[in-house]
């Protein structure tokens, strides 16, 4: 969910719904404000579905544009996305607002103690729970701080919560405990934020809150402390991009843009990391060349596009740094007891750093021993403060649910770690090294080539907008191109949609090929290896003579697949390494235009959010 809160000059709504629209990829299921004037009169208004009809509504019933605000963008957990289960909820008999992201596990406790107690509820939502507890508590103390330090105490699981109280206008109090929650300071007015989005608009001024801390902002002060009452240090960041990087800009979407931005998030994500052809990553001083040494094994957890992008590094992790890599899901991680001690890295990629499955995973790998380094692409989240180090990569805000300059960011971080590692740990010698570096640097001219060729891929999309199933193959780093490949055109297009490891298909898989199947094949490039290359062309004779339509991506001069491929999408030169980097692009613009022609909404796919802040 999306969470913002304002105090400052009277106009709230407008602040709010924007921090809201910024804040949207979180959630889009239902949206709500309430707004408290300096004369004490809270008004709110929510809606489910996407935030224009909370706009729509307010349009045809205003509500105060007070002084003091909050606003929540849902994605549903608890009761489905209606009105009545839209935040905020209310508590005190309507004088107080609550809203809240994340799940309350003992919830359903406190609503029997409350209704014991005599209170009822309107929704079934644990947000109203939190709600009329908070009520109890202002009742018994007369104090909007105290009484919610003592209702956070109270509960158990993830929650970011913010409040506010019609008696104390100027004052809004938020809490957070495993889930995200920023500060926005401003000139005579502040803000709270799930992210930075949710300000950056008015101030790039931050202020990052550590878990089980409570905040209470007026327009010109803010005060951090424990759950237990506690001043503590709060830690100032200034947001590195401005609020026009996350806009729109004349592109039809958001994904559209992001897709374009590629070359840029490769270069900014290598830019002060390469020096002398020699890879040197700052972030990883702390750390310790002596720690880097004597790692035996990295785990890297991951959920979703970032999972594959983990992927394809073991590939280039293995080979320069000699160090056995493996790839797991956050969720299935924890619940396996791994093996895990201090010449364990974990590795976690999120773009958001706020994935609660892969947060989790970090928390628990570190509790059981194990070091952990954390690639992210957002400030002031949590999983990087949750890790020994933290590897940014500098790809820019990312709206669009579905990721993709964040995996290609991805991907040259861990690259850039690789490189990093074999460097510390001697397994590549400087001469190596230089050709890597030189290789990575030149990817974001190579991409920024592939998408010049874009009108090949939406016009073959285009024709296939009708098509219900389409399968994709790769082998060695095309694998998990593959694999991205479906996870695009399943999230966009709503089209049934799988990878495979294209050497797997005989032991299963081709049993799905009938006349007419679309089948995306990754093509590895011949110069990497004739082997691999002629395996991955005996595959397209195979599926081809079974009738498959085959769309082939490979590099350019490539001819042993134009025989047997109906489309050839061209990519420039690389080493095998590098490809993946390439061969992604027409895929997810695939993926893209394929779903804008069913008149789909590529930015907000339906049941997704961007950042899945609930286990
Ligand atoms: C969600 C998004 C995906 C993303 C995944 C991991 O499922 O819809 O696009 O890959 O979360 O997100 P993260 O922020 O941890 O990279």
């Amino acid at each position: 969910c999306g969470i913002v809160g304002y105090v400052g000059s009277d106009r709230s709504i407008e602040v709010l719904i924007g921090g809201l629209r910024r804040l949207e990829y979180r959630g889009y299921d239902s949206a709500g404000v309430a707004v408290i004037d300096a004369e004490g009169s809270l008004g709110t208004a929510k809606k489910s579905g996407k935030l224009q009809a909370l706009v729509d509504e307010l349009d045809a019933h205003p509500i105060n544009n007070g002084t003091t605000g909050i606003g929540h963008t849902r994605w549903a957990t608890h009761g489905g996305p209606t009105d009545q289960n839209a935040h905020p909820h209310l508590g005190d008999e309507g004088r107080l607002a609550v809203i809240h992201n994340g799940i309350i596990e003992n919830f359903s406790e406190l609503r029997d103690e409350l209704l014991a107690d005599g209170f009822s509820f309107r929704s079934e939502t644990d947000t109203e729970v939190a709600a009329v507890l908070l009520g109890r508590d202002y009742a018994d103390s007369g104090d909007l701080v105290e009484a919610f330090r003592r209702t956070v105490s109270r509960l158990e699981g993830a929650f970011t919560l913010l409040a506010v109280h019609k008696d104390q206008p100027g004052l809004v109090v938020g809490a957070r405990r495993n889930s995200p929650l920023v500060i926005g300071l401003g000139e005579g007015e502040n803000f709270l934020g799930s992210d930075v989005a949710a300000f950056v608009e008015y101030t790039r001024n931050a202020v990052a809150i550590g878990q089980d801390q409570i905040v209470a902002i007026t327009a010109d002060s803010v005060s951090v402390t424990g759950f237990d009452g506690n001043p503590v240090e709060a830690e100032p960041f200034e947001v590195a991009w401005d609020a026009a990087a996350a806009e729109k800009g004349g592109w039809p979407s958001f994904m559209k843009k992001e897709v374009s931005e590629q070359p840029e998030a490769v270069a900014k994500t290598i830019l002060g990391r390469l020096h002398d052809g020699s890879v040197v990553i700052p972030e990883l001083e702390a750390f310790g060349d002596t720690a880097l040494q004597g790692i035996r094994r990295i785990t890297v957890v991951a959920c979703g596009t970032a999972a594959y992008a983990g992927l394809v590094a073991k590939y280039a992790i293995e080979k320069w740094a000699r160090v056995p890599v493996e790839i797991e899901l956050s969720h299935e991680f924890r619940y396996r007891e791994p093996v895990l001690d201090d010449t364990t890295l974990v590795i976690s990629i999120s773009q958001s750093g706020e994935t609660m499955d892969t947060l989790m995973a970090v928390k628990y790998a570190r509790a059981n021993g194990a070091k952990a380094i954390s690639i992210c692409n957002t400030q002031g989240s949590t999983i990087p403060r949750e890790s020994d180090a933290v590897i940014y990569t500098h790809a820019g805000p990312e709206v669009a649910v579905a990721s993709t300059k964040a995996f290609v960011a991805q991907i040259t971080a861990l690259y850039l770690f690789g490189l990093h590692l074999a460097r510390v740990r001697g397994t590549l010698s400087a001469a190596e090294l230089a050709v890597e570096a030189e290789q990575l640097q030149a990817v974001p001219d190579k991409i920024a080539e592939v998408l010049e060729q874009a009108e090949k891929v939406e016009q073959l999309a285009r024709w296939m907008a009708d098509t219900r199933s389409v399968l994709f193959l790769g082998r060695h780093v095309g694998f998990p191109i593959a694999l991205e490949g479906a996870l695009k055109l399943k999230e966009l297009a709503y089209i049934h949609a799988e990878g495979f490891a294209a050497g797997e298909l005989k032991h299963g898989p081709i049993a799905l090929i009938e006349p007419g199947q679309p089948v995306f094949v990754v093509v590895p490039s011949p110069r990497g290896s004739a082997e691999l290359h002629s395996k991955v062309v005996s595959n397209i004779q195979e599926i081809r003579a079974r009738g498959a339509r085959v769309i082939a991506i490979a590099e350019v001069g490539d001819a042993a697949v134009l025989p047997f491929a109906d489309e050839v999408l061209r990519i420039p030169l690389a080493a095998p390494l590098y490809e993946p980097l390439l061969a992604v692009v027409p895929l997810q613009i695939f993926a893209m235009e394929l779903a804008t022609a069913k008149g789909l909404d590529v930015d907000q796919p339906r049941n997704l959010a961007k950042s899945v802040t609930v286990e």
